[in-house]
């Protein structure tokens, strides 16, 4: 008898052990929009419930699945529900894990160009593409990280090598107090002390003050500051507020400055014509965020960073030791940890390649229009509602809104909207005001949820000003 290894499956094992996978994602993604939109209320407790010691012996496949499925799964938010309008939701299109799977089962290497060459090409045709949305020409490129977070680490470190030297205890950074604390964080992961970021108050709009920033620029130059990088927010997280990329962009230019942008929301909105209207002047970035997980619906765990100058993260990143196979010379052959902090990585290009390839980009530009109508079209029922108060209109695909005065009041009526589980909302903070945000984004909601939306606020709006009725 051939000695059986249990890490090596043979092909009827493969199969059983996909299809009864399979069976189930196929269940659980067909029934998301029957599934509540959270369902997190003792999963706290059941997750401690969960804590055990290495397992010794292995368990059945099936009963394997049935506590994910019937079990852990279904405690969380729906994140990848219709009625998700919290945060910035993703989505995740279906394609994109089955890219997953075919990557993760062939298993090839490709932090490394040599080791699988067109496999590698692929990815970079990806970052291409994203470089072309954007309207960035030649000589620029990118790299896929794992999300915005890592993506801003990317670019705040290839600023930092391209404009200063070894010491720039003195560079100061600059931002609105809208942008996403990912900037400020990967800034001090970088090596900037946190006082030297500025955090610059915003406009009615909640984009950031050019006359603040002007300011701010001279005051510190005049303070023996060295004024080094701007961030714009193309779609803040809170409100979906655009800055007004363009002047941001000659501000950076004048004072010889790097400009980045954090269009990890927003940015994919240039597939649309509003997009590109709301967002003119991201092409004059040095540096670009994008998330796919964001809004080109991809599953957790892509996003991208794109240079304007690619040579730049080369600079930053490039590092050769003897055991690596040859890094290439010719620029259009890419080395991804050559211009990345990542050695080893999975080969995360397939689950962005495969969906667009299947698709071309067609359906996705039409599911961000599709966002932005969705938005308009919640801002317009929302005002129609007595003592509603638009606070952030639409620039995008983000809206905030308020009941009255009281913090108090709208944290209950966000509370009784959420309670009835067909969507989840989520609050932010803004010009000292509690918010109730609604962030249309997902591929799998329509007008339908967000009528529910509306009615279920309009049914809260209710209860909480008229409770016992
Ligand atoms: C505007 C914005 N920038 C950056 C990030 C951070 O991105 P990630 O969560 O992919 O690391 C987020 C996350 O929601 C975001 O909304």
């Amino acid at each position: 008898m051939p000695r059986v290894y249990p890490l090596e499956p043979d092909a009827a094992t493969m199969r059983r052990l996909i299809d009864e996978a399979a069976q189930r994602v196929i269940a659980h993604v067909a029934s998301l929009a029957q599934q509540p939109a959270q369902n997190v209320d003792d999963a706290a407790e059941f997750a401690r419930t969960l804590i055990e010691p290495l397992p010794r012996k292995g368990e059945p496949f099936e009963k394997l699945l049935d506590f994910l499925f019937d079990e852990a799964i279904p405690r969380s938010f729906n994140a990848a529900g219709p009625g998700y309008l919290a945060y910035i939701p993703g989505g995740g299109i279906y394609h994109s894990a089955v890219a997953d799977y075919i990557a993760d089962a062939v298993n090839r290497y490709v932090g490394v160009c040599a080791p699988a060459p067109a496999l590698v090409q692929l990815e970079a045709n990806v970052v291409r593409w994203f470089c072309e949305i954007i309207g960035y020409g030649r000589g620029s490129g990118g790299v896929l990280t794992s999300g915005g977070s890592l993506a801003n680490f990317i670019a705040i470190v290839t600023a930092r090598k391209a404009l200063l030297g070894d010491d720039f205890s003195k560079a100061t950074l600059y931002c609105g107090d809208q942008t996403h604390h990912a900037f400020q964080k990967s800034a001090m992961l970088a090596g900037f002390p946190a006082a030297n970021i500025r955090e610059l108050p915003s406009d009615g709009m909640f984009r950031v003050r050019i006359d603040a920033l002007d300011e701010a620029i001279a005051r510190d130059r005049a303070n023996g500051f060295t004024p080094f990088l701007i961030c714009g927010s193309a779609g803040t997280t809170a409100t979906g507020a655009v800055d007004d990329l363009a002047t941001l962009a000659g501000v950076a230019r004048t004072n010889g400055m790097w400009f980045h942008v954090d269009g990890a929301y927003g940015a994919f909105f240039m597939l649309t014509e509003r997009g590109r209207a709301a967002l003119r002047g991201i092409d004059e970035a040095d540096s670009i965020i994008l998330d796919p997980h964001k809004t080109l619906f991809l599953p957790f765990g892509t996003g991208a960073v794109i240079v304007r100058d690619a040579r730049q993260l080369r600079r930053a990143h490039s590092m050769h030791a003897d055991y690596l196979p040859q890094f290439q010379q010719e620029e259009e052959l890419i080395d991804f940890c050559e211009i990345s902090p990542e050695l080893s990585r999975d080969f995360r290009g397939l689950r962005v390649w495969l969906p667009l390839k299947l698709f071309g980009i067609e359906p996705f530009r039409e599911q961000l229009d599709e966002k932005l109508d969705l938005a308009t079209f919640a801002a317009e029922e929302l005002r129609k509602i007595d003592g509603i108060e638009i606070v952030a209109e639409p620039q995008l695909s983000i809206l905030a809104f308020r009941l009255g005065d009281d913090d108090e009041v709208n944290r209950r009526l966000l509370q009784n909207i959420n309670a009835r589980k067909r969507v989840m909302l989520t609050p932010a903070r803004v010009a000292g005001k509690f918010v109730i945000r609604i962030c249309v984004v997902s591929h799998r909601t329509h007008r339908d949820r967000v009528e529910m939306a509306l009615e279920d606020i309009r049914a809260a709006v209710g209860e909480v000003l008229r409770p016992g009725c």
